[in-house]
């Protein structure tokens, strides 16, 4: 199989010097890649800007002909890799924390400092998972799966987890996902998570603790059953 995977956070560029950005570290996506290339399929990893120590598993990994490796660093560019790598992928797994939002204008020149403050016009960016959901199409369909992270709202753990729930389902659904995985902040830069797979019948795999390691096994092995279960039903 051919997996496409999003990793790592994008930059959204506001002047020359100053960015929005979040926290995701692009562990996950890395493990991702690496578990696909163990399993014998091909990766292609389109990721944000990482720190060095992803960097540097990112640059092992590039050492195997398997993998196709693509540097992004906005949004805008990891929309525009993702489509280029689309024809031909089997599977795609969105583990990358895209910028939901980027400064409606990028200033040239360094924006100064100003008493009275600064208004920043932000503008939405182009949501790439539910673009790829939208181009599913019935007979070379990829396996789809997304990624939901909430934090879920509430006064107790319970009717977070609830609403956590109910967000990552919709989530699921509106994007056109074949499976999504619901993960919180406390993942981010983490080595582990408390992850749950949520399918589109309402069942769901608890991957809670697991390492990340372990969970892009999961998730490699889930994207392999369900691309056969696809062609064997297209025969
Ligand atoms: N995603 C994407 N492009 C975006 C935003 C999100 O591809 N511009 C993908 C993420 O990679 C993830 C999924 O959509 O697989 C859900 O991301 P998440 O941030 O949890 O949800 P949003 O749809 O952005 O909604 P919100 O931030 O309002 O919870």
């Amino acid at each position: 199989m051919n997996i496409l995977i999003t990793a790592g956070p994008t930059i959204e560029d506001i002047d020359p010097v100053r960015f929005i950005s979040n926290r995701a570290s692009g562990k996950l996506g890395v493990e991702l890649a690496a578990a696909a290339l163990k399993a014998g399929h091909r990766a292609t990893l389109v990721h944000g800007p990482v720190g060095d120590t992803v960097n540097a598993a990112i640059a092992k990994l590039a050492r195997n002909k398997r993998a196709t490796i693509v540097p992004v660093r906005s949004a805008a560019e990891m929309h525009r890799a993702v489509m280029a790598h689309l024809r031909g992928a089997d599977g795609v797994i969105m583990s990358a924390a895209v910028a939901d939002f980027t400064p409606a204008s990028f200033s040239v020149s360094k924006l100064k400092k100003a008493k009275q403050g600064l208004i920043l016009t932000l503008k939405p960016t182009v949501d790439i998972l539910r673009d790829v959901g939208r181009r599913k199409g019935k007979r070379s369909t990829p396996v789809l799966i997304g990624f939901a992270l909430e934090t879920g709202t509430g006064r107790t753990s319970q009717q977070r987890r609830a609403s956590q729930t109910s967000e990552a389902l919709r989530k699921l659904r509106d994007k056109n996902c074949d499976a999504i995985v619901l993960d919180s902040p406390k993942a981010m830069g983490a080595s582990d998570g408390d992850f749950r797979i949520l399918f589109r019948d309402g069942s769901e795999l608890d991957c809670t603790g697991m390492s990340k390691m372990a969970l892009a096994g999961e998730l490699v092995k889930l994207v392999a059953a369900m691309h056969q279960k696809i062609r064997q039903s297209a025969h």
